[in-house]
């Protein structure tokens, strides 16, 4: 290529990924790592656009990785459009793909699992039980594979990356997190794989999801201060909306996720709420 880079390599081995990494390293090449599901859209390429500009070399992993999943969740239909995932994946500029079969990220007989205590059990973790064992597990595994000096996630996931760096953390993991921002659609709708299972009428109740946020931050602007108020209101425009039942609305501590009653000059609204059968969450950082 007239950039210097090389073909895009698909790889499902982990050895051959950590060969590949070494090799790059080998040559100076500073490494970057976008771990994701794959039904890349416009969120993912902002990781990846991200990782293109601050590394030598990137590598996205797409695997749907069944143990972030509870047994009546959507891991069967979840989305696997793997052809457009790679094609995208050329387009800018990657390097190394990543994609392996579930057995080689469990071997028969694992027992391994990876626990952050806190912060999996409320908010998203109390809705979805075991799903940030699963998430800390897998991302735990593909940062051993990738061994990357940066990995990427966004924002839009708040209480995952909050989890994630307090894992690298914990466990000395030689990485550096960076979080880069929720893309929005136009109208505000927060990019998601699951907003594909949405019908036109869906996509519209959807909305409410990141209209009560703005709400939030509007209200907290005009100078009100009382956020059980703040929060009522947004449930009131979420419950609203046909087809929504809300999970959670919080405004809460940006990094302990503790629901406040009072405001801090830093916050976090989060919401979690169902469009019929398609269940989606978002968040907005809020500053008084
Ligand atoms: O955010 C996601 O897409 C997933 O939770 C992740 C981090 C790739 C782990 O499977």
């Amino acid at each position: 290529m007239a950039d210097g880079r090389g073909e895009l390599q698909v790889l499902d081995d982990p050895d051959q990924v950590r060969s590949a990494v070494r090799a790059a390293r080998r040559q100076g090449k500073r490494v970057g790592c976008v771990p994701t599901m794959g039904a890349l859209h416009e969120g993912h390429l902002s990781l990846i656009r991200a990782a293109r500009a601050e590394c030598d070399f990137v590598v996205v992993t797409i695997f749907v990785n069944p143990t972030q999943f509870g047994p009546n969740e959507d891991f069967d239909k979840y989305p696997r459009p793997l052809e457009a995932d790679l094609a995208a994946c050329r387009k800018e500029g990657v390097d190394v793909v990543f994609h392996p079969a579930v057995e080689a990220m469990y071997p028969a007989g694992s027992k391994t699992f990876v626990e952050v205590e806190g912060l999996s059990t409320i908010w998203e973790g109390a809705c979805r039980p075991g799903h940030f064992r699963g998430v800390a597990t897998i991302v735990t595994k593909l940062l051993n594979v990738t061994e990357p000096d940066v990995a990427y996630f966004g924002q839009k996931d708040y209480q995952q990356q909050l989890l994630i760096r307090q894992m690298c953390r914990d466990l000395l993991l030689p990485v550096r997190i960076r979080v880069c921002p929720t893309v929005r659609e136009p109208d505000g709708l927060a990019m998601s794989s699951r907003n594909a299972y949405l019908s036109p009428e869906e996509r519209r109740s959807a909305l409410a999801l990141s209209q009560a946020l703005f709400l939030a931050r509007d209200r907290l602007a005009q100078g009100e201060r009382d956020l059980p108020a703040i929060r009522q209101a947004m449930r009131d425009h979420l419950e609203s909306q046909p087809n929504v039942r809300v999970d959670y609305v919080t405004i809460c501590h940006p990094e302990t996720l503790e629901e406040l009653e009072e405001p801090l000059p830093r916050m976090v609204a989060l919401v979690a709420a169902r469009v019929n059968e398609t269940r989606l969450i978002d968040n907005l950082l809020l500053e008084t």
